[in-house]
């Protein structure tokens, strides 16, 4: 919203939030207080802030002023009944849905922006008109395809815009039209395509399905490598130069984390599952089993080299948030590494340059409610350690691990750091973000995935 204020400075945007702090946030004078971390995103606040973009709490009003509404909420994955750990939550998106069919008065144009599974833009639209106070509703899909960390950079850039609509009526034409034309300010027109709303929902599903298929399927053989000699990123490069695959999302990784790739994936095998296609749904369930067992190879990697015990055992963590250049920890490798090392009774100290350490616990305390995890919220306060600096959390320990490619451990001092931790000293490197020969050199044991 932030961007479309930006590029189209005569189109006044409200963002709308129950929660008061968030809001209070989103205004405050100190840009550096924003609720996310995005670069360049604080420009483009400060540019468009109070000129014709608008934090408020008052959602009612917005609604009633607003011609086109984009509904954001979040969409987790279920955690209760039916469908529970699969299908996506849809009550926010419901509640919201509800509100505007009580408040609106003119007719408008309802965007959903949250990912959504098939079919949802029914469910919004027998809200709507089933409230009978004579409003009519034109309901559009518009999936975000923005990665995080390049944000900004991603929607000024967009490859393709994606409005699914009614084509079949003028009015629906005309709202696709509408929501076309704001991005025609800063895109050229053939990015923006125009689909029926079941192909643009589908299309954001598996869109994240084919990426997270592609880390899943080098990670897979980063296995490989590892017991045969070969080296993952040789292989990468010599797999991504095939114009026809590609060199992007071919990284060996720790496994991927973030709010969209695991909770689509799932979305989609329930959707297969519901649908009767069983294969189908396996198979796109295997790509989530591959990316689980990515992440805890890399963690009994750890425990197996420092002879089969970490209990006791200080283990540093170099990052925690799920890529570079964000604060999220949604899903992020870091989490379940984690525990799976506090299950051995091994003192975690973690150091991430932009995530809080009350941020870190609530990651862990979401495991400790899966049944997967059994760590306890005590062996949280005693074993989790957080630092403000990389170098007290590297301070004698026996291991580091490094689980976000944050470009600044790359200008550290590894020397130092080497000098000041236990001997011998392990590096494990899930996401390849160092100068091996020069670690090797002052005496490090590196263990980088596929290697
Ligand atoms: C993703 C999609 O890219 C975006 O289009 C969609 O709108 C939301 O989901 P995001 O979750 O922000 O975006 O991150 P992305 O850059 O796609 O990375 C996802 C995960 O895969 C990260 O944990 C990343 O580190 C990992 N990854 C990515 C790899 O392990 N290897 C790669 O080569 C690429």
């Amino acid at each position: 919203m932030a961007v479309i204020a930006q590029k189209c400075p005569k189109i006044k945007v409200t963002v709308v939030d129950i929660n008061p702090k968030r809001i209070a946030d989103w205004n405050d004078e100190d840009l550096d207080k924003l609720p996310i971390y995005e670069p360049g995103l604080k420009e483009v606040v400060a540019e468009a802030r109070g000129r014709n973009l608008f934090f408020s709490t008052d959602v009612d009003a917005a609604i009633k002023e607003a011609q086109m509404i984009f509904i954001s909420v979040n969409t987790p994955t279920k955690t209760y009944g039916k469908g529970k750990g699969m299908a996506a939550d849809l009550k926010y998106v419901e509640l919201c849905a509800r509100q505007i069919a009580a408040v609106a008065t003119d007719d408008k144009i309802v965007v959903e922006k949250s990912t959504l599974p098939v079919r949802t833009a029914q469910a919004i639209r027998s809200i709507l008109d089933n409230v009978g106070n004579g409003v009519k509703y034109q309901i559009l899909s518009n999936p975000e395809f923005l990665a995080e960390g390049t944000a900004i950079d991603d929607l000024h850039n967009a490859d393709r815009v994606l409005i699914g609509g009614d084509h079949h009526t003028s009015e629906g034409q005309a709202a696709m039209d509408a929501l076309a034309n704001i991005y025609a300010h800063w895109l050229p027109k053939e990015r923006i395509l125009q689909t029926n709303v079941w192909s643009s929902e589908l299309s954001k599903l598996t869109a994240n399905a084919f990426l997270a298929q592609r880390v899943s399927s080098i990670n897979a053989l980063s296995a490989l490598c590892e017991k045969t000699g070969a080296d993952v990123e040789e292989v990468a490069r010599a797999i991504g130069s095939d114009s026809r695959i590609g060199p992007k999302f071919l990284k060996a990784s720790v496994g991927f984390g973030g709010s969209c790739f695991q909770k689509d994936i799932l979305n989609l095998v329930y959707i297969c599952r519901s649908l009767g296609l069983q294969e189908v749904a396996d198979y796109w369930e295997q790509v989530i089993i591959m990316n689980d067992y990515q992440k805890r190879r890399f963690a009994e990697n750890i425990i197996s080299t420092l002879y089969n015990t970490v209990s006791g055992k200080k283990i540093a963590f170099l990052g925690w948030a799920f890529k570079k250049d964000t604060n999220d920890t949604r899903e992020t490798a870091a989490m379940y590494v984690a525990s799976i090392l506090m299950e051995d009774n091994a003192e975690i100290h973690i150091y991430d340059p932009k995530v809080t350490k009350q941020q870190m616990i609530s990651d862990l305390e979401y495991l400790t409610a899966s049944q997967h995890h059994s760590i306890t919220t005590s062996q949280i306060k005693e074993q989790l350690h957080v630092h403000s600096d990389p170098y007290l959390a590297t301070e004698n320990a026996h291991s580091i691990a490094l689980l976000t490619e944050w470009d600044e451990f790359k200008t550290y001092d590894w020397q130092l750091i080497y000098d000041e931790m236990m001997k011998p000293a392990f590096v494990f490197d899930g996401r390849n973000i160092l100068n091996a020969k020069e670690l090797k050199a002052i005496g490090f044991k590196l263990y980088q995935i596929g290697k």
